[in-house]
């Protein structure tokens, strides 16, 4: 093939990879026929009760046809010529319109990234840390975002002042505690919305306005609320929202997406390559990009760009985004509700300041026994969270009644027990050629 009919194959196949369109569902469904359809275009639901989606969601089945078309293109006609180059930006700014018109934001305060963890070590080490500054988080921070406090620490000698939230299920302790910790003239305040362990909503708005007040700068961990919950990040005050697109967003690993303020959008970050740059010299005249996308540091894989775009427009046509919000937030309350109800269950997360996660222990049971016996039991999709030693449900808007039914009998069965008293779980006897069973 000369150059010109293989850019002419790539153009082509762009063409037809346009025409992929989103699956479409009837307006005005009822919500059971709703579900029931989009169940069979999350494949992955049927593989077990999928209450997971805080570490990972199920990949709409249209997003890994994108992916494998994409891939396709690439295994024929390589990635090398640049016409494929001058395609995979079109997808790639294709993914932060998506991500922009999901925040309601700017696009120029989109940056792509490869997770979250990605976004919050960005926005973290964009500042100018010196030896001795302080900075606030909390005590239920992932790795993610606690992780680039730790380095700073460990580096720099920077002081981390924990904030004591309890469970993080009352907002006056929350800003009180935080009232304090901004006396002490923090450079940032550092934490999650939505708390990876007991599930718990900070009241992220007030937050950002007391630090504002107080000279510091919020970054925010949206791993567990972007896609979740509806986010407007221009209405919280805040410096930079990190987020995930493998988890509530329904796409693939390796994917995520940070929001920058219209401040963090001026400054400069600490790592830098190709696409921080609007123009770029080898003699060091350069422009940065004036806009968040100076945050995108590396390249990016882009049957996943493209998984990624085509997952949060299948959210927002198919599934249509006000619904998936409203259905998930419902069930995860009757989720939370029905766990309550069963003695000896204690419900970590706060029922008045709660998303799509829900964390409850079972009395008698450490977590990682609780686990194991009621996945066996229940084929539930689950996980134990550390620092609360509870387990963790995170409930979707494809979640069922059905199936949260069916978990909760697990639970209630595990809770009028302990592990030494639970009945033995059914076992599959596999015979020999002798017709006896196998041990
Ligand atoms: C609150 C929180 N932050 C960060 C992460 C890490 O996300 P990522 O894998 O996108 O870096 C997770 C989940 O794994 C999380 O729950």
């Amino acid at each position: 093939m000369g150059v010109a009919t293989v850019a002419a194959a790539l153009r082509g196949r762009t063409r037809k990879a346009r025409r992929y369109h989103t699956d479409v569902l009837p307006p005005n469904l009822p919500d059971d026929d709703k579900v029931a359809a989009i169940r069979e275009l999350l494949p992955a639901t049927a593989a077990g009760i999928y209450l997971n989606t805080g570490s990972a969601g199920p990949l709409p089945a249209e997003t890994v046809a994108a992916m494998r078309e994409q891939e396709d293109r690439e295994l024929a006609a390589g990635r090398g010529h640049p016409d494929s180059f001058e395609d995979a930006k079109e997808r790639m700014a294709e993914a932060r319109g998506a991500l922009a018109a999901l925040l309601s934001a700017d696009l120029d305060a989109v940056a792509l990234t490869h997770s979250t963890t990605d976004g919050m070590n960005a926005a973290v080490a964009s500042l100018p840390w010196a030896p001795g500054d302080r900075v606030v988080t909390t005590r239920h921070e992932h790795p993610g975002g606690l992780g680039p406090l730790l380095a700073l620490r460990d580096r720099l000698g920077v002081t981390i002042d924990f904030l004591d939230l309890g469970n993080g299920d009352d907002d006056a302790r929350t800003m009180a505690a935080l009232a304090s910790a901004l006396e002490l003239r923090p450079r940032a305040v550092v934490l999650s919305h939505v708390l990876w362990t007991t599930g718990a909503v900070m009241p992220i708005a007030r937050i950002g306005a007391a630090a504002r007040d107080a000279g510091a700068v919020t970054i925010v961990d949206a791993a567990q609320s972007v896609g979740a919950i509806s986010v407007h990040p221009d209405e919280l005050d805040v410096d930079t929202v990190a987020f995930a697109g493998q988890k509530w967003l329904l796409g693939p690993e390796g994917m995520g997406g940070l929001w920058a303020s219209t401040a963090a959008q001026g400054r400069l970050p600490i790592a830098a390559g190709w696409f921080a740059f609007e123009r770029f010299s080898m003699d060091g005249d350069v422009a940065w990009q004036p806009n968040a996308r100076r945050f995108e540091w590396t390249n990016f894989h882009r049957p996943s760009v493209t998984g990624l775009a085509r997952s949060l427009g299948w959210l927002a046509m198919s599934v249509g985004l006000p619904w998936a919000f409203e259905r998930a937030g419902r069930m995860a309350h009757a989720a939370h509700d029905r766990l309550a109800s069963i003695p000896g269950v204690r419900v970590v997360t706060p029922k008045h300041a709660m998303a799509t996660l829900v964390s409850f222990s079972i009395d008698g049971w450490s977590a990682e026994a609780a686990y194991e016996e009621l996945t066996a039991r229940t084929f539930a999709i689950i996980r134990t969270v550390p620092g609360v030693d509870a387990l963790r449900i995170s409930v979707g808007f494809w979640t069922t009644a059905e199936e949260l039914d069916r978990f909760a009998e697990g639970v209630e069965l595990l809770a009028r027990h302990t592990p030494e008293t639970v009945p033995p779980r059914r076992r599959l006897a596999v015979l020999g050629a002798d017709g006896r069973p196998i041990d």
